[in-house]
């Protein structure tokens, strides 16, 4: 638009008109600021921060993941949680492109987390892992990368089937896996590396021969799972930790679901906190992770309850909440990992999980 078509504009708007104008760009601009303002962060032990709420975009389907990360930024998330295996990164870097070239965000106003699937944890499989996820994603950096799992499958299998298909401990060691994702942190394509679904013993033997200390385990985390000692663990060796599935991911496929699981959004006692407190269920167990200084990454394609989502980090527990959460009773894990384990694979649960 040339000077004089402007002039012509401001012409045909009146004076007050023009006033209101400015004041409600104003209003809008403040208003993004104080929504963002509002969120809680951890920092990193170099200063950088992490938005403890963001969107887990895991099952998300092509055709939604896209209207879910601009509605999220939209709304003030600033933290998106990815993965190569979700088979979505494509459709998500559309959405970050969108929201860059739109002025909603800059790049480095945004965290992202991808994650390495399992089939690429040898040394030379992990940067062109990461670049995959990078060009999908259409970014020049990640924030975070994840080691997805504890669990190896030979380059090209996305799914181990059979025991053929499996690399074993011996095979291609963890520290092999670390020592790529420090190469990738090393050569600038993420700013933070860590893992997931990492237990005790297996997080002491990374620390072991590590030159970068992971800085990240992120863990099925919710109050059927409060995971007291991994957390107490990650906190004391200076990680971060951040809480997956922490709704229950009732979205999982039926053939990874257990028969009559216990349902975290219609727990009797979550539901009486939220009552209390005037908000909605999945916002108490979102806001249950935030009280213990621990990143939530809840999932949803809905426009009304991303926002909602948003919102938790409004909503106050007190100290008898948190303790009634914190002993709630059922002990329950969404995501166990049996996928992983059984006569054709080399690994069992107690590969995963701590007895
Ligand atoms: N590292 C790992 O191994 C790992 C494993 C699992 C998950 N994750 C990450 O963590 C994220 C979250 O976990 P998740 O996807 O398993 O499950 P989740 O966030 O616990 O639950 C997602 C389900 O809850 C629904 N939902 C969302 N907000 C809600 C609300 N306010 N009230 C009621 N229902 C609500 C969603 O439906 P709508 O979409 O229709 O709203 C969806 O069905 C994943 O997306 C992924 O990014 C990582």
């Amino acid at each position: 638009m040339g000077n004089e078509q402007i002039q012509e504009l401001l012409g045909k708007i009146s004076g007050r008109r023009l006033v209101n104008t400015l004041i409600g760009l104003i209003i809008r601009r403040f208003k993004k600021d104080l929504k963002i303002k509002k969120m809680k962060y951890l920092t990193f032990k170099n200063g950088d921060q992490l938005p403890m709420i963001g969107l887990g975009t895991w099952k998300s389907k092509p055709g939604e993941v896209y209207d879910a990360v601009l509605w999220a930024l939209s709304a003030g998330y600033r933290h998106i949680d990815c993965a190569a295996i979700y088979d979505n990164e494509k459709e998500v870097g559309k959405a970050f492109e969108k929201a860059f070239s739109d002025g909603l965000v800059k790049r480095e106003e945004i965290f992202v987390t991808s994650k390495l699937w399992n089939n690429s944890h040898r040394f030379e499989d992990v940067i062109p892992a990461l670049k995959n996820s990078l060009l999908e994603l259409r970014l020049n950096y990640l924030d975070l990368y994840l080691i997805h799992w504890p669990i190896a499958f030979k380059n090209g299998v996305g799914f181990a089937q059979t025991r053929e298909e499996f690399f074993t401990y011996k095979d291609v060691p963890l520290s092999q896996t670390w020592a790529g994702m420090e190469e990738a942190h090393n050569q600038g394509l993420t700013k933070h590396i860590g893992m997931s679904n990492f237990n005790i013993s297996k997080l002491e033997e990374v620390f072991e021969s590590a030159e970068i200390k992971p800085e990240m385990n992120q863990i099925e985390l919710h109050p059927f799972l409060p995971q007291k000692k991994l957390v107490e663990f990650c906190k004391s060796n200076g990680m971060l930790v951040t809480a997956y599935s922490p709704l229950g991911s009732g979205d999982r496929a039926a053939r990874i679901k257990k028969e009559n699981e216990p349902s975290l959004l219609e727990n009797d006692m979550v539901r009486a906190i939220a009552d209390k407190h005037n908000c909605t269920v999945g916002q108490v167990l979102i806001a249950f992770s935030i009280h213990r200084d621990i990143a939530v990454i809840p999932k949803s394609t809905n426009e009304g309850r991303i926002k909602e989502n948003l919102a938790s980090i409004q909503v106050d527990l007190d100290a008898d909440d948190m303790k009634a959460l914190l002993n709630i009773g059922t002990d329950f894990r969404y995501i166990d990992g049996s996928f992983f384990t059984g006569t054709k694979s080399p690994y069992t649960l107690s590969d995963l999980w701590e007895k």
